[in-house]
């Protein structure tokens, strides 16, 4: 594994240096402000301000800079343009050699990992027992599952949390329901229970549960008490509280698997996995003040944090009945993630609307310490999804859409689109059937993580699978092609880089692009924004179609080496939108 400095942090380093070497006072952090530019390759503009903190002339510092830069190797010019800012062009060269090097690395393609990674404690998927999956559980899953992705690629150490709803009052009444009714959870059929199977059986009986419920005030009465048992541990109530647990996680996965992601059983930590610790939780807490009893409940209140009437709405961190509930177990996981799991980033990926909850929730832990500089919790509140007329994502009859109903309408949609063009392509029945999948659920999954999590988004299966404009399918689409020129070229030449060949404009706008992709990983993963990556890919692709068109490779065929250097380009090209969509979650097909 060798790792590459980017271009851009090369060109950073040699203005940096000549920044202090023509005015030492500005010291060795003296930021030249860097950034790409369509007039050169880079621009700085750094040097207004520096030249204006030391009452210098602007125009004159950077002409005093660019005497200090050393040209050739890396840098072909640096110019001072307006008031003071600086042109800069790379030579041809070095994006050619630098690019190389990064062909020669596999799958890291250069990119050099963190030097002190952190453990992030990623807490998405969370989905809960005995009830059907929607839209936004869908969403905390795509955006946790493409944030563990990049941080992962960066050296970072991530442990999932699957923080599912399986604790709380509502087991009461199921389990009792099942004490009564012992046969309700059992398959209609024989055969092995299936995912949709096993939600349809627990649909029926929490449907069947709360009728009783509603209806027969000493069933109530029953289901009251079995929570006390539950919650005090006793064997048999366990026992069937963990066959909804069980039956609910043949469901989950199925649905995960239909997403095409990975969950692992030992990460899936529930609610109920914190009962052990509530107790004590709530005893440090009060010990040490942060929480106080009022009407007979532990709370802890907020300055800035009231309802209506201006009266203070407190966090409850037990119950007047003693009872425990969802903050006390987001209380002790922070607990155990921090002091067990060592974590040094907390993050949520949770609904927007929870995001009181988690601002009371996280105050709560750092004035009780547990969160502090070193330690520090994040909550991803996503945004609604919307339907296609921009209300909330609901069905006509005005019911929330169930989340199977929809994955599998995205590959019925996306297989549609990939048979059209299947025999030109070549593909086999069940070429069509596997890639109707990875385009249909990566449209999901794209049209999500392209917009910033924190807003709204329309889910609209039309535009998902369109293969025009910034979706999935056209990266997907761009990466075949390239896997198809690098196949026909075959024969008479491969991918080799040819460092002294001229650039084009468009080889070098691809080449410079290519070369920012690690740093672009690190940025979207630093900020926990893979909207930044997806715009990424989605540029990475346009600025190879400039290239393709402005630049032949097969036809009409160029001389041996400029071929051989363009078929670099595209391999390189591939790889790194392979890379890039693998971070997110979403499948490249070789054909397409
Ligand atoms: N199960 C919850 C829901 O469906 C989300 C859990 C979020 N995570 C947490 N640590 N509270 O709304």
């Amino acid at each position: 594994m060798a790792s590459v400095t980017s271009l851009t942090s090369s060109v950073h380093q040699r203005l940096s240096d000549a920044l202090v070497a023509a005015l030492p006072e500005a010291g060795t952090g003296a930021d030249p402000l860097l950034r790409r530019s369509d007039r050169a390759d880079y621009q700085a503009n750094g040097i207004l301000a520096l030249a204006k903190k030391a009452k210098a002339n602007p125009r004159e510092l950077a002409t005093q800079v660019v005497e200090k830069i050393v040209t050739g190797d890396l840098l072909a010019d640096v110019e001072v343009s307006g008031p003071g800012f600086l042109n800069v062009t790379v030579t041809d060269r070095a994006i050619t050699e630098t690019l190389a090097a990064r062909a020669a690395d596999g799958d890291r393609l250069g990119v050099p990992t963190k030097d002190r990674p952190g453990i992030t404690v990623v807490d998405y998927a969370q989905p809960n027992v005995a009830k059907e999956m929607h839209v936004g559980h869908l969403r905390s899953a795509v955006i946790g599952d493409a944030l563990r992705g990049m941080l992962d690629f960066t050296g970072e150490r991530t442990i999932g949390r699957h923080h599912i709803g399986d604790w709380g009052t509502q087991f009461g009444m199921l389990i009792q329901y099942l004490i009564e009714n012992p046969d309700a959870l059992a398959p209609a059929a024989e055969d092995a229970v299936d995912g949709e199977q096993a939600m349809s059986n627990l649909n029926r009986v929490y449907k069947a549960s709360r009728a009783v419920f509603d209806a027969d005030e000493d069933f109530k009465e029953r289901a009251r008490k079995r929570v006390v048992a539950l919650q005090s541990g006793d064997k048999e109530t366990l026992d069937l509280w963990q066959r909804f647990v069980d039956e609910s996680k043949v469901y989950f996965y199925s649905v995960f698997e239909k997403l095409d992601m990975e969950i692992r059983d030992e990460e899936i930590v529930g609610e109920s996995a914190y009962n052990d610790m509530m107790a004590e939780t709530a005893r440090l807490l009060e010990e040490s003040g942060v929480a106080v009893r009022s009407e007979g409940a532990l709370v802890v209140f907020f300055d800035d944090i009231k309802g209506k009437d201006d009266q203070p709405v407190p966090l409850i961190v037990q119950k007047k009945d003693g009872g425990f509930g969802y903050a006390a177990s987001d209380l002790s996981a922070i607990r155990d993630r921090v002091q067990k799991l060592h974590a040094t980033s907390l993050i949520y990926v949770v609904d927007v609307r929870q995001s009181l909850h988690f601002k009371m929730v996280f105050e709560t832990a750092r004035r009780a310490g547990w969160l502090n500089d070193e330690v520090t919790a994040h909550n991803m509140g996503y945004g609604t999804v919307l339907g296609a007329d921009g209300k909330p994502f609901k069905t006509r009859e005005g019911e929330t859409v169930k989340l199977e109903d929809l994955l599998d309408e995205a590959v019925e949609r996306a297989t549609v689109v990939v048979r059209e063009k299947a025999e030109k392509v070549g593909l086999t029945e069940e070429e069509i059937v596997e890639n109707g999948r990875y385009v249909g659920i990566g449209a999901v999954k794209y049209a999500d993580l392209s917009t910033s999590p924190s807003r709204d988004y329309k889910f609209d299966l039309d535009q998902m699978v369109s293969l025009n404009g910034d979706t999935s399918v056209y990266l997907q689409y761009a990466y075949a092609r390239i896997k198809s020129i690098l196949r026909r070229a075959g024969e008479s030449a491969g991918p080799v880089a040819h460092p002294e060949l001229a650039l084009a404009p468009a080889e070098r706008a691809l080449g410079l692009h290519l070369d920012a992709f690690g740093d672009t990983v690190f940025e979207a993963a630093a900020e926990y924004a893979p909207h930044k990556l997806a715009a990424y890919l989605y540029q990475l692709a346009s600025l190879f179609t400039t290239f393709y068109d402005q630049c032949p490779v097969i036809k009409p065929r160029p001389a041996q080496e400029i071929a051989e250097n363009r078929l670099f380009l595209c391999d390189l090209t591939a790889r790194t939108l392979h890379e890039g969509m693998a971070l997110l979650g979403i499948r490249t097909p070789e054909k397409l």
